[in-house]
């Protein structure tokens, strides 16, 4: 694999704790579980098994009792994103610090240029932002938000080693910003075809959408109540039924991003029984956790703080439907769609709903979440839980097995989990931006005692130490083995389960030698 690092972990970073030993722990991969100790230097997973031979010196942790688990990957995060004319508050360092702290040790975010906006000048724009700013590696995708033979071009400029880019996001909403029409989305799939990336869509009928609107305010309805009114189960499901028709027609496999509804998961069942190249959904912390029935809530601070497009759905079994299609892979992985807006910036629609800025919050919570409604019922395994936070994502963007899997060669991003740690989510303590969290009040069971990233302790026994501008971008190749099929690459390249007599060399995957 190719997914070179482009920065360089500063020294003083590495030199303090570049041994450590996880020990008697139970290793949680996406296919098994075993019990093992594992070995961390420079970096780097350098044994997982007993009776290990580490150097003196070496700090160790004692994981007794609990689960040590690849950091989670959320696929989708929007940080310092400017949108429906304000700016989202978590950047990338409060935002990639709140991830560390909920046990996620890789983001992905999303370039979005502005229509007519050069897409390469936009990528630019977002390394600008975050490449000094992340606590942990993050990777981009890059919005196809208007078509010309230069978009055609930047893509493939966009794929190339220089830039490390693998998957592109189409709009079928925000008609008059970045929606796509079908002729467009069409020519945008084709070319991810060509180029072997990732198509992900944005799966809502913008027409519908805006037509709806136009008729609920001429009602008099403008509160926030009227954002999902706007917008219900049958707007997304046709939307991704004809996403995945659009997909099948240019031969592309597809990744439908924030998945909200029962509706939307029925459409995705039938391409994906339907469609070769392969369809993969994604759904959000936010659906698993909360529903649409805050939309009606009196305050409109509260309402408001729960507006994101696709909505939450007022149906009350929606979270559990999520939860269940995550657990028997009717959907594939699960992101935080992280895009908070302070409430100055939410009031923009006190008066109009279609002009609240749309996002929530999501990347702290979102792997403890999915432990209380997933693990905790019974619904889900643990190694189920890697997959769906962690592994899929690895495999889907190419970053697999150097990240989304404890082995040795692979980054040592980690979660030492306590599936018995109590606590109960709130804005008072979280680490976003904004006073507001759409989890408030949840008790959860199961957290981060430890988060590893790259080899560093950031949350230490609870205690969270991150560095701003320690993490890494990383380039996603093309032609992933998981989505194009090929040879994909080998998921234990060391046994695990004995002592390695040599030090096991490492995957050129997330760490190899800094530019
Ligand atoms: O409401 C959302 N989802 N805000 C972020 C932009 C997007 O569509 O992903
Ligand atoms: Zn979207
Ligand atoms: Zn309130
Ligand atoms: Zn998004």
């Amino acid at each position: 694999m190719a997914n070179a690092p482009v920065k360089k972990v500063p020294i003083h970073l590495q030199s303090s704790q570049n041994r450590l030993l996880i020990k008697n722990g139970r290793v949680v991969n996406d296919d098994g579980m075993e019990d093992a100790d594992v070995y961390i230097e420079d970096g780097i997973i350098k044994q997982v098994g007993r009776n290990l031979i580490i150097p003196g010196g070496t700090r160790t942790i004692d994981a007794t009792g609990k689960l040590v688990m690849p950091g989670g990957i959320d696929p989708h995060t929007h940080f310092e994103l400017e949108m429906m004319g304000a700016k989202s508050a978590d950047d990338f360092y409060k935002g990639t610090r709140a991830a560390v702290a909920g046990g996620t040790t890789t983001v992905i975010d999303f370039v979005l240029p502005e229509k007519g906006q050069s897409l390469i000048e936009a990528y630019n724009n977002w390394r600008e932002k975050a490449d000094n700013k992340v606590c942990c590696d993050y990777a981009l995708h890059v919005g196809i938000t208007w078509w010309s033979p230069s978009v055609k071009k930047e893509m493939e400029q966009l794929v190339t080693d220089q830039y490390g880019v693998n998957s592109f996001k189409m709009f079928m909403a925000y008609k008059d910003a970045w929606m796509l029409d079908d002729y467009d989305m069409t020519r945008a799939m084709e070319t991810c075809t060509e180029l072997r990336a990732l198509p992900m869509v944005h799966a809502e009928n913008g027409h519908i959408i805006a037509r709806n609107t136009e008729k609920l305010l001429a009602a008099g309805v403008n509160g926030p109540e009227g954002h999902e009114l706007s917008r219900d189960e049958e707007v997304e499901a046709e939307a991704v039924n004809r996403a995945c028709v659009i997909a099948n027609q240019a031969d592309s496999p597809l990744y439908i991003v924030h998945m909200m509804s029962k509706s939307a998961i029925q459409a995705l069942e039938i391409a994906r029984r339907r469609q070769k190249p392969p369809v993969y959904g994604e759904t959000l912390a936010a659906t698993v956790g909360t529903d649409g029935t805050h939309y009606r809530n009196a305050c409109f601070r509260h309402a408001a703080a729960h507006v994101l497009s696709p909505p939450l759905r007022p149906d009350p079994d929606t979270p559990l439907a999520m939860v269940e299609a995550l657990a028997d892979d009717r959907l594939q992985l699960i992101g935080s769609d992280n895009c908070t807006f302070h409430e100055k910036d939410k009031e923009l629609g006190k008066d109009n709903f279609s002009k609240i800025p749309n996002g929530v919050n999501g990347v702290e919570d979102r792997m403890a979440i999915l432990w209380q409604k997933g693990v905790n019922t019974g619904l889900m395994d643990p190694c189920r839980f890697v997959a769906v936070t962690s592994a899929t994502a690895a495999k889907v963007f190419n970053l697999w097995p150097g990240k989304g899997r404890v082995c040795a060669g692979a980054d040592a991003d980690l979660v030492v989990w306590d599936p018995r740690l109590e606590r109960t989510i709130s804005a008072a303590a979280h680490r976003h931006a904004v006073p507001f969290n759409i989890f408030e009040g949840q008790h959860v069971v199961g957290s981060p005692q430890y988060v590893i990233v790259n080899g560093r302790v950031c949350l230490d026994d609870g205690d969270l130490r991150v560095a701003e501008g320690s993490g890494r971008f990383l380039k996603t190749p093309v032609n992933s083995p998981y989505v194009y099929g090929g040879e994909a690459p080998s998921s234990s390249p060391q046994p695990q389960r004995e002592t390695p007599t040599h030090s096991p060399s490492k995957i050129s995957n997330g760490n190899g030698t800094p530019d």
